[in-house]
């Protein structure tokens, strides 16, 4: 049997009309399922540490429910992921309001961000990796964003980690941030256990503190000893059941950027490490990015259909999205969203999956 494969399949259609694809990346062990719809993770399907397979994304089997639901399930997310403020900065003196789609800040690119979106495959190739290239167009002023943006999602599947690589280039200075907004469930999607039982791990020695609009208020605090400090593995539950931290109260759990140690640079770094004492399951995390937005589901609604008859609810899932850190476009003492013509956006994540041998 064929242990590499890249097959390309109809998913279904869209109230509004738009047929939607599936692309399932095989390499060993391991499955990934993406869909032209939002460049989105549909499923990832990793063995357990007794070899025992299950899918630990998040997401539906009906198309229409990834519009219906405001969650981004596995969604590539953009022009601007995370949170702009009041959606309104200044580019090169030049004031820009874009769309605001949550309170009263713009949220993942707006109402009718990138992970609504139709894209277009643009390679599909097995060998010697196989990997999928989706390409979006993204007109001048679309959800007030400057600039026509090509922006592009690879996804590679190799025989221990899944690769993305997200690219964008524009026509007209303007501002970038793209990620990956998977939910995982290391038990396996299907479990019906939430998240409180994973130990993470995140290489960090500061967060962001945020306002009640989840907007980041102030310089970056040491996460030293407190309910933040993901230094050394920890089970994610201690926090969310016994922190007493207001910002846990401000993000009703955790919502929060963390602030890389590595900070930006060319090649992936650590990021974070996430394990299922249960099932062994272990995801580690990587990016070229500065900052990892650590999310704990908790506006996932409760009784949400998933895949192949799971039902969802709060703390079902947990995000870890590297990116530049959110309201970079008014905080000029972070490394900056900008990208001007001729030149290319890039960020690489990487997902590496292992097993722990267990208690
Ligand atoms: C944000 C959450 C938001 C969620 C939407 C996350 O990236 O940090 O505040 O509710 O996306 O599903």
């Amino acid at each position: 049997m064929e242990t590499r494969t890249a097959e390309c399949r109809p998913f279904g259609q869209l109230n509004r009309g738009d047929s939607v694809d599936c692309i399932t990346l095989r390499n060993g062990a391991l499955s990934a399922s993406i869909l032209t719809l939002g460049a989105t993770l549909q499923g990832l399907v990793v063995p357990d540490r007794a070899g025992e397979p299950a899918d630990i994304v998040l997401g539906h089997d009906d198309p229409q429910a990834y519009l219906d639901h405001a969650c981004y399930l596995g969604s590539v997310v953009g022009r601007y992921a995370n949170r702009i403020a009041g959606g309104r900065f200044s580019l090169d003196g030049q004031p820009c309001q874009v769309d605001v789609n949550n309170g009263p800040n713009s949220l993942h690119g707006g109402t009718g961000g990138f992970h609504q979106r139709i894209w277009q495959v643009a390679g599909l190739t097995a060998d010697p990796v196989p990997q999928v290239t989706l390409c979006l167009d993204s007109p001048d002023g679309d959800q007030g964003f400057p600039g026509q943006l090509r922006g592009s999602a690879t996804y590679r599947l190799h025989e221990d980690r899944l690769e993305l690589v997200l690219e964008a280039v524009s026509n007209a200075p303007t501002i970038v941030n793209l990620t990956g907004h998977a939910y995982f469930n290391l038990a396996g999607q299907a479990a019906g256990r939430d998240i409180s039982g994973h130990h993470l791990e995140i290489a960090a020695d500061s967060f962001l503190p945020v306002d009640a609009t989840a907007i980041p208020n102030g310089p970056p605090q040491p996460v030293a000893g407190g309910w933040f400090d993901f230094t050394r593995p920890r089970r994610v539950g201690a926090g969310l059941e016994g922190g007493d931290d207001p910002q846990l109260a401000l993000g009703h759990g955790y919502d929060h950027d963390f602030v890389l140690r590595a900070g930006r640079q060319p090649e992936p770094a650590f990021a974070a490490r996430l394990s299922e004492p249960e099932s062994g399951r272990v995801v580690e995390v990587w990016t070229t990015e500065p900052g990892l937005q650590f999310y704990t589901g908790n506006f996932l609604p409760d009784g949400l259909a998933g895949k192949g008859g799971a039902t969802y609810g709060r703390r079902g899932g947990l995000c870890l999205e590297p990116q530049t850190h959110p309201d970079t476009p008014n905080r000029p003492e972070f490394p900056p969203c900008r990208l001007a013509p001729g030149q290319i956006y890039r960020h690489r994540i990487l997902y590496r999956f292992s097993s722990d041998a267990g208690a």
